[in-house]
């Protein structure tokens, strides 16, 4: 009889144990009047809420209402994407000698870590304060998605100062040489989710050259000067100025000026003039992707508002897409031993 209670007991703990571990919650991070709240459901951002110009709030990330919802998305909102974001052409690359074939998700090419990537996994809360950070921690094991070796993977989410949220993403590779390239795959509208496309915002981005792709938006190895072609943000203009010449509008990867792993600098200002918002990013990071939702159709998201195309735009800070096929690019090799950070900082303001 005790033998069995004590069993039975231990199977209760046991199992209400590995509920815990599974549990998939939001968590608020709030400073006045900007707040932002996140899961540890992919340690996805939901929602970013900060005052226009009059001080009236608004969410200005794409998003889903349900937590379900982001369970089989292909749109990536809000998700930190890895081990390897973009793609790696062919779904392979060689390390040291080794082939590995990774997860090939679309098409025959590898996107944003495979089909289940870290933007779908079930993340752990290590460190939670709402009115300052919030530390999302992964395990990620030898041969996940065809990746080599474990690697223990960090991102945290921070309040600084007024208006400004900071990212930190650290990997530690545990016993193998490993490619990381991780991102965080929100999108933006500075007008408010629901408020239409992001045409008529207005861009800077400092970024004098792109890498360009082929048809399957796979790298060609070249590295081209922006200038004088649609690409070219160096000044600020609005960002679908130049669709008629880019129909299928922005998806490509920037060289980010004044590259630099262990200083953050300014590589992108976003405007938007109704509401007079305006967001500085700051990284440490060689790339960007530059994305403005060509592929978003008729998708329901919050409050029941359904996104059409260029309904938001996203900045993957990164390395270069396929970099572990193109050893002229920034290697994303990180030995066992070495530590991978990525730093963002977003910076508000609203006149
Ligand atoms: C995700 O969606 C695909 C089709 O788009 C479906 O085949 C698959 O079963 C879904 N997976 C889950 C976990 O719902
Ligand atoms: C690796 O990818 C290349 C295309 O990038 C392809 O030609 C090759 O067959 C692939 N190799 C393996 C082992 O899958
Ligand atoms: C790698 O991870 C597995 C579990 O996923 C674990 O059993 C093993 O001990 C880990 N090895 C190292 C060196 O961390």
């Amino acid at each position: 009889m005790f033998k069995i209670c004590f069993l039975s007991g231990f199977l209760l703990l046991a199992l209400l144990c590995m509920c815990e571990a599974q549990e998939v919650k939001v968590y608020e991070l709030k400073r006045g009047d900007f707040s932002a709240k996140f899961t540890n459901y992919g340690a996805i951002m939901l929602s970013l809420i900060l005052p226009d110009k009059t001080g009236k709030l608004d969410d200005v990330v794409l998003g889903y209402d349900s937590l379900n919802d982001y369970k089989n998305d292909t749109t990536y909102f809000g998700a930190i994407v890895g081990r390897v974001a973009n793609r790696i052409g062919g779904a392979n690359f060689t390390l040291n000698g080794v082939v590995y074939k990774v997860v090939a998700n679309d098409g025959k090419n590898s996107l944003h870590g495979g089909r289940k990537g870290f933007g779908d996994v079930i993340w752990t809360v290590k460190n939670y304060r709402k009115d300052s950070h919030i530390t999302f921690t992964y395990d990620s094991f030898d041969g996940e998605q065809g990746f080599p070796g474990n690697l223990s993977v960090s991102v945290t989410y921070m309040i600084i100062g007024t208006n400004k949220l900071g990212v930190k993403m650290v990997a530690k590779p545990l016993n193998k040489a490993t490619p990381v390239n991780l991102a965080l795959h929100t999108y933006w509208n500075l007008g408010g989710h629901s408020s239409g496309d992001i045409l008529s915002h207005t861009l800077q981005l400092f970024g004098s050259s792109i890498t360009p792709v082929d048809d399957e938006l796979i790298p060609t190895g070249k590295i081209v000067p922006v200038k004088g072609t649609p690409y070219d943000f160096l000044q600020p203009r609005e960002i679908g100025g130049k669709f008629n010449q880019l129909p299928n509008g922005y998806d490509i990867n920037y060289v980010l000026d004044k590259s630099s792993p262990k200083h953050l600098r300014k590589v992108a200002v976003v405007q938007e003039s109704k509401s007079g918002r305006k967001m500085e990013l700051w990284t440490n990071m060689p790339g960007v992707q530059f994305y403005t939702s060509n592929m978003l159709k008729s998708e329901k998201g919050k409050d029941g508002f359904v996104y059409s195309i260029h309904a938001g735009l996203c900045f993957e800070t990164q390395g270069f897409p396929d970099a572990v096929n193109n050893p002229n690019f920034p290697s994303q090799i990180v030995n066992h031993g070495d530590t991978y950070k990525h730093f963002m900082v977003y910076r508000f303001t609203a006149h």
